[in-house]
């Protein structure tokens, strides 16, 4: 008999972004994104996601280090390509790194990173990140010409934009969920690990959950939000309920 081939459990990132913008609301230390992440922790996240902004909106340099000192998981520091961001990571030696692009005046990561415009100011940047140990992810868009860029720069790992995916409706949805499940076919035959993130929320995880290449989610918005109605723990313990139905 063949054995059944189980696809490995699909891990869930939590982005603690937003504790720290409303801790940052008032200036003081409340709430605090460490308890958040301890709380993600038993929850069943498998991993907690911080982006470190150059105008330190949210989380500030000092929350990276009190992030890793309290929880054992590992964490994904969001970063732009810059050396300030560079030297921060090297520094902090976070699990991974994840590089996304970065405006001042937008709200949020708008779009995926131009992996194959930037190669040139990419490549060492990955490069250093490698050698100190750190696993790098790009942000990317899922389109051919991004993943092409990520195999050139050597990236083992590729985040794929679910944003205009959530944020869109009936055929341009499933058309857009397409090219995610090409793209992460598309990395993983490259041997690149596909990640997703952006916009997912309860209603809209699913389809992305079920495609099996795809390792990793990375959620934060949607769960900090739901978070004031349930509470963190019920609202990561259901995410990861959905994610792993979807499986
Ligand atoms: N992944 C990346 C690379 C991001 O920049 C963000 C937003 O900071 C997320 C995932 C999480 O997106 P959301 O907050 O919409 O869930």
């Amino acid at each position: 008999m063949s054995a059944l081939i189980r696809p490995a459990r699909l891990r869930l990132g939590v982005n603690i972004d937003h504790v720290a913008t409303i801790r940052n609301a008032r200036g003081g230390d409340h709430p605090d994104p460490v308890r958040a992440a301890g709380i993600v922790a038993g929850a069943g996240g498998d991993g907690i996601t911080a982006h470190l902004r150059e105008d330190r909106r949210h989380i500030r340099d000092d929350d990276l280090a009190r992030i890793q000192a309290a929880t054992g998981l590992p964490l994904n520091l969001e970063m732009a390509a810059t050396e300030e961001m560079l030297e921060i990571a090297l520094h902090h030696r976070p699990h991974a790194a994840c590089i996304v692009p970065e405006r001042r005046e937008e709200r949020t990561t708008e779009g995926g990173l131009d992996a194959a415009g930037l190669h040139d100011q990419l490549a060492p940047i990955v490069a250093r990140l490698t050698d100190a140990g750190i696993r790098v992810s790009l942000f990317i868009a899922p389109d051919p010409r991004q993943i092409e860029a990520a195999i050139r720069l050597g990236a083992p790992v590729v985040e794929l934009h679910t944003g205009e995916y959530a944020h869109a409706t009936g055929e341009a949805q499933v058309a857009e969920l397409r090219r995610i499940a090409d793209m992460a076919a598309l990395a993983a035959r490259n041997g690149i690990e596909p990640h997703a993130g952006h916009g997912l929320t309860y209603d809209n995880v699913q389809p992305v959950a079920a495609i099996p290449q795809v390792a990793e989610l990375n959620i934060g918005h949607f769960l900090i939000g739901e978070a004031i109605f349930v509470g963190l723990e019920a609202s990561v313990g259901r995410m990861r309920e959905l994610m792993d139905l979807a499986r």
